[in-house]
């Protein structure tokens, strides 16, 4: 039993990330395990109420969790004062009205990234949630999964000496929905709809370099739209207009040069979906969603560059898997256990609009470079 329940307005849970990541794994799994334990030892349910544009669909979502409140009525849910917290994981392009009406209301806010499309907006929502003295957070769920977690463990024991870089390596394909249906939304492949792949992951690169790394200093990036036309939820043929990959670099503070490409035209040859590797002086490291390998400069091989002789070892085999010796919970709900208890006790809580904006800015200063051909320094907002 738990001794509070705090009202969340959920807006966006038909779509992918609202249902399976924010609903379903983290508040009701929240709920499953009694609650969220405050510093006091008390703990606080969460009482969802879904709201969509489509009173069926957000419906059926309800009824198949057993949710009573629903609604397609943003206004209404967001005038009971029972309702503390908004949660926004609509289409991007829709976030900004949205939440901005929530922190008119006094509702404590948070949401999906990117918190908006461009940087002016991102701003602005940071700075009409600190007018309003509203708490404020968005979701930075790479910096909580395991394969970074054992990442950050490496760098906070002082694994690799002096950092030297980053490789960053993300994508998969993404049909383009003729032959075989599209995994991913089509408004992701329209600019027009907020679509675009560095919208989509520029924003993450942003925390993930911020928080493991340093201060980002300037980014240079070269965008493609490789594949051109594709077919949406319907069959029906669209044109591609937003941009499905980028190949960026980044200097961060303190000399450490970071590369990443982020590609949903690329075909997988890697062990997971996204992996980032980092070499410094003493040794360097593998990590991924779940796992983290590392190689120590004592254990470094001596390979010698002779085109002429086949490989005779297993480079990959040279390297060691970094144990667990932990439990790692789903990140997206532990960040939202630790956003319930920056709202009702202040606890500490640095993924705010204001880091949000950061993300936005690299993004459009990622486009902005490709567009001008340049390298663009990151001016601090
Ligand atoms: N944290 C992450 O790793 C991650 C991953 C994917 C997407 N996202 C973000 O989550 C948000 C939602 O992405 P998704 O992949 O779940 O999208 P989705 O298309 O599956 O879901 C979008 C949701 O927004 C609603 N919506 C509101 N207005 C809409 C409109 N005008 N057109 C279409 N849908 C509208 C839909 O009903 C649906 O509930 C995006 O902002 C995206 O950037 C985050």
């Amino acid at each position: 039993m738990s001794d509070r329940v705090v009202g969340v307005v959920m807006n966006g849970v038909t779509g992918r990330m609202g249902y399976r990541q924010h609903l379903v794994r983290s508040v009701l799994a929240i709920n499953e395990q009694g609650g969220v334990t405050l510093s006091d030892g008390s703990r606080v349910s969460l009482r969802p109420v879904l709201v969509g544009r489509d009173l069926r669909r957000v419906g059926d979502v309800a009824d198949r969790h057993g949710i009573a409140d629903y609604t397609t009525d943003l206004d209404d849910a967001l005038a009971d004062p029972d309702n503390t917290i908004y949660f926004d994981a609509q289409v991007t392009q829709a976030r900004v009205a949205a939440t901005l009406k929530a922190i008119e209301l006094g509702r404590h806010v948070y949401t999906e990234k990117p918190t908006a499309e461009t940087v002016a907006d991102a701003v602005r929502l940071a700075e009409a949630a600190a007018e309003a003295g509203v708490k404020n957070g968005v979701v930075q769920d790479k910096l909580y999964l395991q394969g970074l977690l054992k990442l950050k463990r490496l760098i906070d024991g002082g694994f690799f000496g002096r950092i030297l870089s980053v490789r960053g390596e993300f994508g998969y394909w993404v049909f383009e929905g003729d032959w075989q249906p599209a995994q991913r939304p089509s408004w992701n492949y329209r600019v027009e709809d907020g679509g675009g792949i560095v919208l989509d992951m520029f924003p993450h690169w942003a925390y993930v370099l911020e928080n493991l790394f340093g201060r980002v200093e300037s980014v240079y990036a070269h965008v493609s739209t490789h594949i051109p036309e594709r077919w949406d939820e319907r069959g029906q043929v669209y044109k591609a207009t937003a941009d499905d990959a980028a190949y960026g670099v980044f200097e961060i503070e303190g000399g450490v040069v970071a590369q990443i490409n982020s590609s949903w035209t690329v075909r997988v040859n890697r062990d997971e979906l996204v992996e980032f590797q980092v070499d410094g002086t003493h040794g360097s490291a593998v990590a991924g969603l779940r796992n983290c390998r590392i190689q120590h400069r004592g254990s470094t091989p001596r390979p010698i560059w002779n085109p002429d002789v086949p490989v005779t070892e297993s480079f990959r085999d040279q390297w060691q898997e970094v144990p667990d010796n932990t439990e790692f919970e789903n990140g997206f709900k532990f960040q939202w256990e630790m956003f319930i208890r920056h709202v009702l006790e202040d606890a500490p809580f640095p993924h705010t609009f204001a880091a949000g904006a950061r993300g936005v800015q690299l993004a459009e200063l990622a486009l902005r470079s490709h567009a001008e051909g340049r390298r663009l320094p990151v001016e601090e907002l």
